[in-house]
């Protein structure tokens, strides 16, 4: 059976998911393809219409539509529900399921790079859908003690309201001489090549972006000189795509990280 995968989301014409997706279809021995659809908001409904019609399997979705999609889906899984968004289709006798595989694909970034939030000071910079996939993390490795900062001060205290535990939330202004073990930027700032603003706070262990080009990354670049860990989202990335994957077809496929790094950073 051939396995039509696919993806929708504005823009998408950097997505390295159809690359992932197709190694994976070749490491697994399965036929099928994966396929970008760029669309407006105003398509959703036809364009599910389509993927319906012509029997596929799951399509991911991306920014910005991980939240609008939501409506259109008939189950949600606990994932998906607890963090209201969803970056993943299946498409089933049931009806169409929503998952989330970016909680998974952050989990095994810090598992993979040896880094754990559990009991230490940790920094959440940024407070829009990116970061709602690290929520989950937070709440199973939980900090001794979490600083949510981020420009817009009412979406920092919704998102401290959604972890549910004890958490402080300041302005990006106030952070200077402030020390933490563990800093994650979920921020989009630098992905339109601008460089991140040096806010003074002070990282003792990791510094951890959910951005992964360059590979230092714009808020990477600030550590470059220091003796902690840098940790890109690339690895986010591909294991997010395995959990797709797996969610689709059953298969449990070991990304080779080295594999995608050189075609990244090449
Ligand atoms: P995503 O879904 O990628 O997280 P988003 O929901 O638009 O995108 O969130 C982007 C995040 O980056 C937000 O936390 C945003 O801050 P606001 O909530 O105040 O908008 C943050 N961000 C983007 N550009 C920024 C900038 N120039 N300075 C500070 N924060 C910025």
């Amino acid at each position: 059976m051939y396995i039509n995968l696919g993806i929708i989301g504005n823009p998408l014409e950097h997505t390295l998911s159809p690359l992932i997706h197709n190694y994976f279809f070749y490491k697994t021995g399965l036929c099928g393809g994966y396929t970008c659809y760029h669309i407006e908001l105003e398509d959703i409904p036809d364009i599910l219409d389509i993927f319906l019609a012509y029997k596929f399997t799951g399509i991911n979705v991306t920014v910005p539509y991980k939240k609008e999609i939501i409506k259109y889906c008939d189950n949600l899984d606990i994932t998906a529900d607890s963090i209201g968004a969803v970056n993943t289709l299946h498409f089933t006798d049931n009806g169409i399921t929503g998952h989330n595989t970016d909680i998974f694909g952050f989990h095994m970034m810090m598992a993979e790079n040896n880094v754990t939030t559990n009991n230490k000071r940790v920094l959440l910079l940024g407070a829009g859908g990116a970061s709602r996939a690290v929520l989950p993390y937070l709440q199973m490795n939980e900090p001794y003690n979490l600083v949510i900062s981020n420009r817009t001060m009412e979406k920092a205290e919704e998102l401290a309201y959604l972890y549910g535990g004890s958490a402080e939330i300041c302005m990006l202004d106030e952070l200077y001489d402030s020390e933490f073990d563990i800093v994650i930027n979920t921020t989009s700032i630098g992905l339109k090549g601008e460089q991140f603003k040096d806010y003074g706070f002070i990282v003792k262990e990791a510094a951890v972006d959910m951005v992964y080009k360059p590979q230092l990354t714009s808020f990477l670049s600030l550590y470059k000189q220091s003796n902690i860990k840098l940790i890109n989202g690339l690895s986010m990335l591909i294991y997010q795509a395995a959990g797709s994957f797996n969610i689709w077809t059953k298969q449990e496929v070991v990304p080779d990280m080295s594999y995608f790094h050189n075609i990244v950073y090449k």
